[in-house]
């Protein structure tokens, strides 16, 4: 077989859909922007043309003559899981389109869709192949964010997240962090700023839910002198501060319609205009945007613009829960103590085993800014030259008889519920059967939370 560069595939483009219109009209549009393009009717026709044409991006229609494209879309990720497949769907079929995306498809277009969404998907495509295909680079348990500060984890999940960061970091893409409170998506912000070639310049963080509407508009684009009662003088706005740097805007959620707009309009553009000026000024930066909240369920209960959101998650990167991943634990708890022993000119030693696994037993509800802060009060408030069980703050350690249910964060349910376990299972002193009765339930349910929340069980 003829040797084919990584690059070629990826310029090529399948679309897979029998209307000959809007098969005429995505290969105009894609042609136009450099992609080889070429065309299918028909299921069976695209899966034979993908095997003796590997394609990067596949444009796929989810209902075609011969066979359901769910169907095709099985088997293309099963034998070419390289491309990456964008379903395309007519409005009575949304709900099969969403379904694709749980079995692997990147995203869906909804006909009829204006150029630039293509357009758009497909540029989010060609970096989510990137990461697909590019080479894995060695783990490490710790990813240099300036000279005090690191992100570190050697979970899978944040060996994943890593490898994103060093991936995304050279390009230009707008990347979508999302994560509970407290889980590092600021610092990953910084990273990526860090190990991008923007690094000498500003990295200039927003956070959205702290400015005042009015003020937000001359904060980010400045004014000019006299453009509003007060304006004096004219005003410089952070998107110039931040030019050839990085922007970050921390909980876009909270952005108003407006605002919204007038961010898209500068993505897609790449330029702005000062209030009360009609000079367009070019910007050359790169956006971050971060959120706790479900962009997508803002977008379903109309508080979030799509279209921003499709510009903004071109590389979307979820930091899980602290919980999730007890992994990290004893690494956090390490680097903490580091960070914080010039700060309280106390040294330790370390932390205790049995310290140690109560911290990993605890569920963090505020992630790894509740242990940060937890580190850094120790060092403050406690003696002794090795953290032990008794220095730990009662709800973490559980030595206090009462169940303590408030703590620095907001609890979940789940949250809630592993926690009274735990307490009831430490009264019993791990006699499951007294606690299954204590709890009112049966020894195999108690069994499966116990697996489900790693709790602990001899004391
Ligand atoms: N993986 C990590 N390694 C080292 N420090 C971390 C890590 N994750 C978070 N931190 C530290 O925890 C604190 C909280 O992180 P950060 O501010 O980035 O969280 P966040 O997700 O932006 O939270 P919020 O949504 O509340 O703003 C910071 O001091 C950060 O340095
Ligand atoms: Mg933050």
């Amino acid at each position: 077989m003829q040797s084919m560069k990584a690059g070629e595939i990826s310029r090529r483009v399948l679309v897979v859909d029998d209307e000959s219109v809007v098969r005429a009209a995505i290969a105009q549009a894609l042609e136009r922007l450099g992609f080889v393009v070429r065309l299918a009717e028909t299921g069976a026709a695209g899966l034979d043309l993908v095997g003796a044409w590997p394609a990067g991006i596949i444009l796929l229609d989810v209902r075609l003559p011969d066979m359901n494209g769910l169907e095709v879309l099985k088997r293309l990720s099963r034998d070419h899981p390289e491309s990456v497949v964008i379903m395309i769907t007519g409005y009575p079929n949304i709900e099969e389109a969403v379904a694709s995306i749980k079995q692997g498809a990147l995203d869906y277009l909804v006909k009829p869709f204006h150029l630039s969404d293509l357009e758009n998907l497909v540029a989010k495509a060609q970096e989510a192949r990137h990461l697909r295909v590019a080479p894995q680079p060695p783990a490490t348990e710790e990813l240099a964010v300036s000279e005090l500060d690191a992100l570190v984890g050697k979970s899978p999940a944040m060996q994943t997240v890593f490898a994103k960061i060093r991936r995304a970091a050279p390009s230009d893409s707008t990347v979508l962090l999302t994560g509970e409170s407290g889980t590092g998506k600021e610092l990953v912000a910084r990273a990526i700023h860090q190990l991008s070639h923007r690094k000498h310049n500003e990295f200039v963080p927003v956070d959205c839910s702290a400015l005042v509407e009015s003020l937000l508009e001359s904060e980010l684009f400045g004014h000019v002198k006299g453009s509003f009662t007060g304006a004096h003088q004219t005003k410089h706005g952070l998107f110039e501060l931040a030019n050839h740097g990085t922007f970050f805007f921390d909980e876009i959620a909270n952005l108003s319609h407006n605002i919204q707009a007038k961010l898209l309009r500068v993505i897609q553009e790449r330029e702005f205009m000062q209030v009360g000026s009609q000079k367009r000024i070019k910007l050359d930066i790169r956006i971050i945007a971060s959120s706790n909240r479900d962009l997508r369920e803002a977008i379903k209960a109309g508080d979030f613009r799509e279209d921003l959101f499709y510009r903004l998650s071109v590389i979307p990167i979820h930091l899980p829960p602290l919980r999730e991943r007890t992994g990290d634990i004893p690494l956090l708890v390490d680097h903490f103590l580091h960070k914080y022993h010039q700060k309280s000119k106390r040294q330790v030693r370390g932390v205790s085993a049995e310290a140690m696994k109560m911290f990993t037993y605890y569920p963090w509800p505020g992630n790894v800014r509740e242990l940060e802060h937890t580190i850094e009060r120790i060092l403050i408030l406690e003696d002794g030259d090795l953290i032990q069980p008794e220095h730990l703050p009662s709800f973490i350690s559980g030595r206090q008889g009462d169940f303590q249910v408030f703590s620095d964060g907001e609890l979940t349910l789940e949250g809630l519920e592993r926690r009274y376990l735990q307490f009831i299972l430490r009264r019993t002193k791990g006699n499951q059967s007294e606690a299954a009765r204590l709890l009112g339930i049966n020894r195999k349910t108690l069994g499966q939370k116990i697996q489900k929340y790693g709790l602990r069980t001899s004391f």
